[in-house]
């Protein structure tokens, strides 16, 4: 599929946007400081793949926000499970997340696979991996090319 392009110029602090990639979702998350520092801050061993070493992001992501920027996210938004769309649950403490001290992140409904800010899957959920970083780059500030 051809490359897609993405104009987050009005994408706000703590949002998220959607644009489709090859038939999938690719979501774009502007992360604020506060979720930076709430995502750097877990503790490692709550998630399976802190460190990002099963590849499921192209090389030139690096760090454990795993993306180009710090503040702006890039992920397929599709579960490494069975496929379904997690729901989008930045806020600590959402309600519906069954976690205690939940800082913030996705949350499959599925059969309840969750995910940090940067897209690591926890320990003891059904996902096997870390969700995806598709292939992408910046055009400008505000032009972000998928794939
Ligand atoms: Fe997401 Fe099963 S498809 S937890």
């Amino acid at each position: 599929g051809a490359p897609v392009q993405a104009d987050i110029s009005k994408l706000e602090p703590g949002q998220r946007m959607t644009v489709e990639w090859r038939g999938r979702p690719i979501w774009i998350i502007n992360r604020t400081p506060e979720m930076i520092e709430r995502t750097e801050a877990l503790d490692p061993g709550s998630l399976a793949d802190p460190d990002s070493e099963v590849p499921q992001q192209p090389a030139y992501i690096q760090g454990g926000l795993r993306s180009i920027k710090p503040e702006i996210g890039v992920l397929i938004g599709i579960c490494t499970h069975l496929g379904c769309s997690p729901l989008f649950r930045p806020e600590p403490d959402a309600e519906g997340v069954g976690v205690d001290n939940w800082p913030g992140g996705f949350f499959c409904p599925c059969h309840g696979s969750r995910f940090d800010l940067a897209g690591r899957v926890y320990t003891n959920v059904p996902a096997p991996t870390n969700l995806e970083v598709p292939p992408y780059r910046f055009e400008s500030d505000d032009i972000i090319v998928v794939g």
